[in-house]
């Protein structure tokens, strides 16, 4: 791989021609960072009109070969993945050569169990190696996977099992984190009870507990793999040819499955993470994001394997066995490069920094933040106390929807802004638009979009190519609208400034208010719900949730404990409301439609600035609603 890295007239000069030669361009970048079975007839051929996001049509590739064969034969004894347990003594560590052997076998367990090229498998594992094994083998083989976070209920996985059609399904019998212990196992049953579409269920022993089992169904990890072979060819795949499915949280509606494309996709993931990261052979990389995120799709997994680096993986949480544990890990590892979200920053600098006095992190090199707007405070501290005041921090822009980083500070090429996501990467066109679609020259500040397609773009909504268009691109016909708000400053930096749609950011977790609304009316006693995000501290957002009663019914602390717990069951102990706000009615427009933006500020305390008002249908319930809340 070339040791082009970067400085300020190197991004430039680059950027210019990523714009104005984008063919020939995204050709270079297409042959510098992934080897080829079959090279393309096309580069790009898109259009948002009608969601056609095709790149690289006409090639071949695989992505289990770029991530891991192709390095063989200068890295097999280079470190592909230290693993750091839950247990501060129970670590591991794989080679390239190991790593691909065991990736091998899984593969061909897939492939004994009737797995063929373009079949779902769906992935319900903690942060352990088997995770990064059980994607790679799919990739291997041309199957597609779906990887859903552990933390997610039963139902929600059951939802997401159901969507893209698994007859697979990878977990473990239990994960652990801190001092919890996951049921995984446990939900998978839950999840699949009654679902014949679901024939094989392969299980990591991650503990020694014995969880239940069926024999005709559920296959003992360690067994399957003990007989399996290491000889594995690798399926060739088309450039179109789906990668995997990870299901994401829109405004409206049930999650949607965000489809990746082959070629696309790992192109991108291995030239942003090769730019943004300035990786250096030999350097430890640690992204502390959870694999069942997009994040550690294409930044513990697939961009730095794509790029032969060496990446850490923790399993635990950031708090056990104490608040240093992060710091620990970084010198125990002699960790470079540390990527992480606001949330963590935020949630460890609140411990105080007694916590940081146990190590040094004299080997980091780069900071990264991801998920959710970082404030200039955490900024601040993650910069001066976390990397001693001389690492740049990599703010980085995107979503599950772009595959990967769209806009963020470059290394040795940008300048350093605390709260600004700064430039963008190479390939990208983010324009801001006014309230009537136009684009805003200069400084201003309005909807984010992109007026270009990148080969990092999802391809289409599985299943609902027309949710697809209707959410990206009819908001603005001509770009894709990522659902962000953004300013730009007189230097041409990037401010994002937070959603614009109803989806929440709770601990950087990404959440549709519909989603918890739809689990709160549920409940009988319930006549309507409407959940708005509230700011918070340490995650960024929290939910508050206005729930109007059926006539006749109490408002009761179980009533409360009851719709909670509820909305834990349906998706996760994440998305729980923090405040139940029991109403008499809800402020509706003559035209039936709720008044968010009313919420939106009663929730945070406000008394009387709620603008025009004079289109709801009963401008009493606005005063009820204030009397409701600080009657508590
Ligand atoms: C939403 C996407 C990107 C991978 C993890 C989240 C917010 C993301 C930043 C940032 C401000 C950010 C946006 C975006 N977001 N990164 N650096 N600064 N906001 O992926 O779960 O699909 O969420 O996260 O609101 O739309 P996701």
């Amino acid at each position: 791989m070339s040791e082009n890295y970067l400085n300020t007239n190197k991004y430039k000069e680059l950027y210019k021609k990523s714009i104005e030669q984008s063919q020939e361009f995204w050709s270079d970048q297409a042959l510098q960072f992934i080897s080829w079975v079959k090279p393309w007839d096309v580069v790009s051929d898109c259009d948002f009109a009608t969601g056609k996001v095709h790149w690289y049509t006409g090639a071949q590739l695989n992505a289990c070969y770029n991530c891991l064969d192709r390095h063989l034969p200068t890295k097999a004894n280079v470190p592909a993945l230290i693993w750091e347990g839950n247990d501060p003594n129970d670590a591991t560590k794989l080679t390239y050569q190991e790593l691909y052997l065991q990736v091998c076998k899984f593969a061909n367990v897939l492939l004994g169990l009737g797995v063929k090229p373009g079949d779902k498998v769906s992935i319900y594992l903690p942060m352990i190696p088997e995770l990064v094994i059980a994607m790679l083998a799919c990739t291997r083989i041309g199957a597609v996977h779906s990887i859903v976070f552990g933390g997610f209920s039963a139902e929600a996985l059951r939802a997401r099992i159901l969507d893209c059609g698994a007859s697979v399904i990878v977990t473990a019998n239990e994960g652990l984190r801190g001092e919890k212990i996951i049921p995984l196992k446990e939900s998978v049953e839950e999840a699949i009870a009654d679902l014949d579409q679901v024939t094989d269920v392969i299980v990591v022993k991650r503990t020694i507990t014995v969880t239940p089992w069926d024999a005709k169904r559920d296959r003992d990890y360690t067994a399957l793999m003990a007989t399996a072979s290491t000889e594995c060819p690798c399926y060739n795949a088309n450039a179109l040819d789906p990668l995997f499915i990870l299901y994401t949280s829109g405004s409206t509606g049930k999650p949607k499955g965000a489809l990746h494309s082959t070629a696309g996709y790992l192109t991108y993931a291995a030239m942003t993470f090769h730019y943004v990261f300035d990786y250096r052979p030999g350097e430890i990389y640690w992204c502390t994001a959870d694999a069942g995120w997009i994040t550690g799709h294409t930044y513990v997994v697939y961009g730095p394997l794509l790029n032969g680096a060496t990446i850490l993986m923790y399993e635990g949480v950031p708090t056990y066995p104490t608040a240093s544990r992060m710091w620990e890990i970084i010198d125990k590892y002699k960790v470079n490069t540390f990527y992480t979200s606001p949330t963590l920053i935020r949630s460890l600098m609140s411990m105080g920094d007694e916590f940081l006095k146990s190590s040094n992190r004299s080997s980091l090199r780069i900071l990264g933040s991801v998920g959710e707007p970082i404030n200039p405070a955490a900024w601040e501290w993650f910069y001066h106390k976390v990397g001693n005041s001389k690492c740049p921090i990599v703010d980085t822009w995107w979503q599950t929807e772009t595959g990967g980083i769209l806009i963020s500070a470059l290394p040795g090429a940008t300048k350093l802004l605390p709260g600004s996501a700064t430039k963008p990467l190479f390939g990208i066109e983010p324009l801001i638009l006014d309230e009537q679609g136009q684009p805003i020259e200069g400084e201003g500040e309005g909807a984010l979009v992109i007026a270009k397609s990148w080969p990092g773009q999802m391809q289409t909504i599985f299943g609902d190519h027309a949710r697809y268009i209707d959410n990206y691109f009819s908001h603005f016909p001509g770009y894709y609208f990522s659902g962000d708000g953004a300013r730009r400053d007189a230097d041409g930096n990037f401010w994002i400034t937070g959603r614009m749609d109803d989806v929440l950011k709770v601990s950087g977790h990404r959440i549709g208010t519909a989603e918890v609304e739809s689990s709160i009316v549920r409940n009988p006693a319930v006549a309507e719900a409407a959940v708005v995000g509230i700011p918070d501290e340490i995650k960024g957002e929290a939910i508050y949730a206005y729930v109007q009663l059926k006539n006749g019914i109490n408002a009761t602390k179980e009533l409360e404990k009851e719709l909670i717990a509820e909305v834990k069951k349906d998706i996760g102990s994440f998305a729980a409301p923090q405040s139940i706000h029991f109403c008499k009615e809800l402020p509706k427009t003559r035209s039936g439609k709720i008044m968010r933006r009313i919420l939106r500020k009663i929730a945070v305390g406000e008394t009387e600035e709620f603008g025009d008002i004079s289109t709801l249908s009963n401008t009493e319930s606005v005063a009820n609603l204030i009397a409701e809340r600080d009657a508590g």
